[in-house]
């Protein structure tokens, strides 16, 4: 098998550092990998199957000087609306995990147990969806594909480590202030918690993401849009999205309606029999994942299949995974893995 000249864009991020990771433990065949960043980070060094790789710095400069075959990209949308055009132009496939590029007619949103037939030779910007969105399709299509959806309610619990490194050593900071007072500092003083709009610690905060002119977050409208394009347009789904104070691991409580009834015990049944998804779903000895079961695991987890008894043909089910893993570097892995079958 070819071997593939691989770069990781914002390589020093929280994602960045997963996706040298996966690409390891995937197994991806890279002949040589190029670790980029911004001016910061220049000379600074992360290793790759054991060996010491030096991180660049990112410019049009350095896309100028060095062939690669593709580049996987997580340094915020704002570098990837700059940069990803001009890879696009070597012939560079991108693989994107910002939302710049998403919802973007002529870009493939990809989740590769469900449509990799979206890839192709001649797209060489690909998008990686949107982490909340990701595993809740994940666990969502063998359901549509059986009795197609007509509607998504979905309440979301996300780790901070989807808002990067900042957000974890925040989390961090002021759980550690909060403990070294004794407890008797459960509300921190002063207004400022960046990246939050609000304290994190000890706290659930229904904002990710700014507010839109509908009231909704940007984040729930990805999750809208991002589903519809990926799963099926004719799906009607509504979200909030919450920050709460977990490293790694989204949880989402989701209600799904279907055109015609399907049993719990034939959801459970095509769910197991889906890649990449594990149910664990057993009330009776209290078995249910969480998102500490799911940190540094691959799948996506289901578990409290139930059904609404409110409503016809509708179930309620908890999907959780790491945010981090089929969240975003994981299923960016993937669509590389799908990306050499075509070109
Ligand atoms: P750096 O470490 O040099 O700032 P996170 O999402 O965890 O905050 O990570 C963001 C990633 O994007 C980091 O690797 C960061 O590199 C990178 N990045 C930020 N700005 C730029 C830029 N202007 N050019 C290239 N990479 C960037």
């Amino acid at each position: 098998m070819r071997n593939y000249k691989v770069g990781v864009a914002g390589a020093t991020g929280a994602v960045g550092r997963e996706m040298i990771k996966m690409l390891e433990r995937l197994d991806f065949p890279v002949g040589e990998i190029r670790l980029l960043a911004s001016s910061r980070s220049a000379g600074k060094k992360l290793v790759f199957k054991g060996r010491e790789i030096e991180v660049e710095e990112l410019s049009p400069e350095w896309i100028a000087a060095n062939d690669l075959d593709m580049v996987i990209m997580s340094a915020g949308g704002s570098i990837s609306e700059k940069y990803a055009p001009i890879f696009r132009d070597k012939k560079v496939y991108v693989i994107d995990n910002s939302s710049a590029w998403r919802m973007d007619k002529d870009v493939p949103l990809v989740v590769p147990e469900i449509n990799s037939a979206a890839l192709s030779k001649d797209k060489h910007i690909i998008a990686n969806p949107n982490c909340s969105t990701i595993q809740m399709v994940h666990a969502l299509a063998p359901l549509h594909r059986k009795a197609l959806i007509k509607r998504i309610i979905a309440v979301t619990f996300q780790a901070v480590s989807g808002a990067g490194q900042k957000a974890i050593d925040e989390l961090e900071k002021e759980t550690a202030r909060i403990v070294e007072s004794g407890f008797t500092e459960k509300k921190l003083p002063g207004g400022d918690f960046p990246p939050f709009p609000r304290q994190i610690a000890f706290n659930c905060i229904p904002q990710i993401d700014v507010f839109m002119e509908n009231a909704f977050t940007k984040e729930e409208m990805k999750m809208v849009n991002e589903t519809k394009k990926i799963l099926d347009p004719r799906i009607d789904i509504s979200v909030t999205c919450v920050r709460v104070p977990v490293f790694r691991g989204h949880s989402e409580a989701v209600n799904v309606e279907l055109s015609e009834e399907l049993s719990v015990s034939e959801a459970r049944k095509l769910l197991e029999k889906e890649p990449g998804i594990k149910v664990i779903d057993d009330p009776a000895s209290l078995k249910y994942p969480t998102a500490l079961d799911a940190d540094g695991e691959l799948e996506t987890f289901v578990g409290r299949i139930r059904k609404d008894e409110s409503r016809a043909n509708c179930l309620w089910m908890w999907i959780v995974s790491d945010n981090l893993l089929k969240g975003a570097a994981l299923n960016a892995v993937q669509i590389a893995q799908k990306l050499i079958d075509i070109i």
